[in-house]
C-alpha cells in the first residue's frame, strides 16, 4: 500500500531528512587517504544522534553499522570496518539515513578520495545526473515508470549500465515502504504519483555491466565483472508545485 503523507508528516519526515543529509555531508567532508570506513561510520552515529535521531539502518534486518559504505567494484552495502583504510583514487559510496519522531530520511553519494581517473569522475557525474533527471520525471500525474525511464536513459546515453537487482522505494514510517522505484523500466508505466507520496529514488550505476553478485558476508554487493560502481540517492515529495527533495540541509 503506497501511503500518503500529510503536511504535518512531512514536516517531521523534513527534520529526519535534514539529519540525513547533514550526516552525509559530514561523512562526504571527512573522506581521505587514510581513514577508515569504521571512523567514517562512527562520524555518521555522532552525528545523526547529535541532532536527536537514531541511524535507521542499524540493526535493519541485521545490518551491523549506521552506513554503507562500498569503495570502487562495490555498489552498495558495504560494511563499515576498521581494516578498509581509504587510498587516494578510491570512489567512496556512502549511504546512510536517520529516524526522527517516526519518520525516516535515506541519501546517499559516492565520493573522490583525493584524485581520481577520469573514468571514475564520469560515471559519478552520469550517476549523479541520472538521479536529477528521476526527481524532474516525479511530477504529480506521472508515472513510476517516467521517474524509471528518465533514470536509464540518462545512464544508458552516457555509454553505462544501472543495477537492476535493487531498485528505490517508497519511505514513511519504514525505511522501505511501497512502491518499488526501479532505475529501468518504460514511461508511462507503473503506477500514478500523487502530492503526498515520499520516495527514495537511488540510480547504482556500474562503468560496465549491470549484473552484480553478494560477497559471502552476506551484504555487500559488488558488481560481477570489477568494474567501478557509483550511487546517488535522495529522498523525495511530490508536490502539487513539483518534486521537492527532502534530504537538503
Ligand atoms: N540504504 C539502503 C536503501 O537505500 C538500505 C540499506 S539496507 C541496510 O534503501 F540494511 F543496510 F540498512
Ligand atoms: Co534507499
Amino acid at each position: 500500500m503506497v501511503v500518503l503523507k500529510t503536511s504535518r508528516e512531512l514536516g517531521v519526515m523534513k527534520e529526519a531528512c535534514r539529519i540525513s543529509a547533514g550526516a552525509l555531508q559530514t561523512v562526504g567532508k571527512a573522506v581521505e587517504p587514510g581513514v577508515t570506513t569504521a571512523e567514517l561510520d562512527a562520524l555518521a552515529e555522532k552525528y545523526i544522534r547529535s541532532q536527536g535521531g537514531e541511524p535507521n539502518f542499524k540493526n535493519y534486518h541485521g545490518y551491523p553499522a549506521t552506513a554503507c559504505i562500498s569503495i570502487n567494484n562495490e555498489v552498495i552495502h558495504g560494511i563499515p570496518s576498521t581494516k578498509r583504510v581509504l587510498k587516494a583514487g578510491d570512489i567512496v559510496s556512502v549511504d546512510l539515513g536517520a529516524k526522527f519522531n517516526g519518520y525516516n530520511g535515506d541519501n546517499a553519494a559516492t565520493f573522490a578520495c583525493g584524485d581520481v581517473s577520469s573514468e571514475a569522475k564520469r560515471l559519478m557525474q552520469v550517476t549523479k545526473d541520472a538521479l536529477y533527471e528521476g526527481i524532474k520525471a516525479a511530477t504529480a500525474g506521472s508515472r513510476i515508470g517516467d521517474i524509471s525511464y528518465a533514470v536509464q536513459r540518462t545512464v544508458e546515453a552516457a555509454g553505462f549500465s544501472v543495477v537492476r537487482q535493487y531498485v528505490g522505494h517508497g519511505i514513511g514510517t519504514q525505511l522501505h515502504e511501497a512502491p518499488e522505484v526501479p532505475n529501468f523500466g518504460t514511461a508511462g508505466r507503473g503506477i500514478r504519483l500523487l502530492p503526498g507520496m515520499t520516495l527514495a529514488i537511488e540510480p547504482m550505476v556500474n562503468a560496465g555491466g549491470y549484473d552484480v553478485k553478494v560477497l559471502p558476508d552476506g551484504w555487500t554487493v559488488l558488481t560481477k565483472d570489477g568494474s567501478l560502481s557509483a550511487h546517488f540517492e535522495h529522498t523525495v515529495v511530490i508536490t502539487p508545485d513539483g518534486p521537492k527533495i527532502m534530504t537538503v540541509i
